[in-house]
């Protein structure tokens, strides 16, 4: 899809570099407590560095209003970035203007730059024009490598491609090229598992994969909502009222589809999300009035675990119950295990909470592919366009 666009194809010698990473990281009193997405962009970055450019990383960092916030300051991650990468990286307390640029004018060749949290600007969300030159200002060229952030139209994901050469780095590239080859050619059966608490947020995916997969496995929160709108009752378990229809629908189209639509059979049940709590297992059909359905059950593993098991390709967002808590993260444990067991398939695991479960449970090295995407990868999947993605195509 890239070819020509992507920054293995340019001579970047002596040239200062602009790339957008997405180091929005989880931080724990100052230090970061998960680096899988510094991790991810090491190899643009030492292609760069291998290559004679001058880095300079830019990132956002959670959701600060447009000020300086020293919650959000990427300072604490230099040290990851460093530590990774194996060499010296500089901190500068701005984003752009003069501090920035003069540290830029005393780059040398193979030295890495990190600019502070670019959504301390007001300019960066609402992709100003001017903040978006003053991004322009610092580089010779500029790199996209925040999958992450592609779903974002914002100055330092679109607009600074309108003033700079703009390019995929290596994680963008791989990222969107492997979800999409996944939709596209996918080895048969193809299985996707998907969980989470809300049916509203993954609509426009399971659409889209009922249209390319064999059996989709249905967990979590929002398989409720589902399961009401086949005519149960599910107790207090969640479920989305206005998105009954539309599950209804869904259901008619995984018919029409010949789409083999699993829903788990039996739950552990509760009466409170609490470590402490009271469970029981039971039919889905036996769910009590005043309690809900917090994992899903013994006969629902083996039956979800069949369908990974028979699988040539995986797709697998969103967690089978609160596996926070240990009473009812077996499901989403054994599911995951099941995945990474399956050594026959192409496995890829998109964004969010499955990534926290496939790490929780020390399988990350055992699947295929790891999206370092959350809502980027859903709205790929589900087929909108990428804000990011198409500055870079246009350039
Ligand atoms: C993410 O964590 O999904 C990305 O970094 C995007 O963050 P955002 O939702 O705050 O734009």
């Amino acid at each position: 899809m890239f070819e020509k666009k992507t920054i293995r194809n340019v001579d970047v010698r002596g040239k200062r570099v602009l790339v957008r990473v997405d180091f929005n990281v989880p931080l724990a009193e100052g230090a970061v407590t998960d680096d899988t997405r510094v991790r991810a962009a090491l190899p643009t970055i030492r292609h760069l560095v291998d290559n004679g450019a001058r880095v300079i990383l830019l990132s956002h960092l959670g959701r600060p209003k447009g000020e300086r916030d020293p919650e959000y300051s990427l300072r604490p991650v230099r040290r990851v970035v460093q530590r990774l990468i194996g060499r010296n990286v500089v901190f500068i307390d701005s984003t752009v203007g003069p501090e920035a640029e003069e540290a830029v004018g005393r780059m040398v060749d193979g030295e890495i730059l990190m600019l502070e949290n670019v959504r301390f600007s007001p300019g960066e969300k609402t992709n100003d024009p001017e903040f978006s030159k003053q991004l322009a200002a610092l580089a010779d060229i500029y790199v996209n490598d925040a999958f992450g952030a592609a779903h974002r139209a914002h100055a330092s994901t679109v607009g600074v491609t309108h003033y700079l050469p703009a390019y995929a780095g290596m994680l963008l590239a791989r990222e969107v090229e492997t979800l999409t080859e996944m939709l596209a050619h996918p080895d048969r059966p193809f299985v996707a598992i998907l969980g989470g608490s809300k049916v509203s947020d993954k609509f426009g995916v399971i659409d889209r994969l009922l249209e390319c997969v064999d059996t989709l496995v249905i967990g979590g929160g929002m398989c409720f909502t589902l399961l009401v709108a086949k005519g149960l009752d599910v107790g207090k378990s969640l479920v989305e009222e206005e998105w009954i229809e539309p599950a209804k629908k869904m259901l008619t189209k995984a018919t029409e589809r010949g789409v083999d639509l699993m829903l788990p059979v039996d739950f552990v049940v509760a009466d409170a999300i609490a470590e402490d709590a009271e469970t029981k297992i039971v039919g889905r059909e036996e769910i009590p009035a005043d309690m809900m359905g917090l994992d899903i059950g013994p006969t629902s593993v083996e039956l979800f675990k069949g369908a990974v098991t028979s699988a040539k390709t995986i797709f697998w967002n969103g967690p089978m119950g609160v596996f926070e808590l240990t009473p009812f993260e077996h499901g989403t444990r054994e599911v995951a295990m099941a995945v990474a067991r399956n050594n026959r398939a192409v496995s890829v695991i998109g964004g969010g909470d499955s990534v926290a479960a496939v790490r929780k449970f020390g399988l990350e090295q055992r699947v295929t592919f790891v999206s370092t995407g959350g809502g980027a990868s859903m709205k790929l999947l589900e087929g909108s366009e990428l804000p990011g993605l198409e500055a870079l195509l246009d350039n």
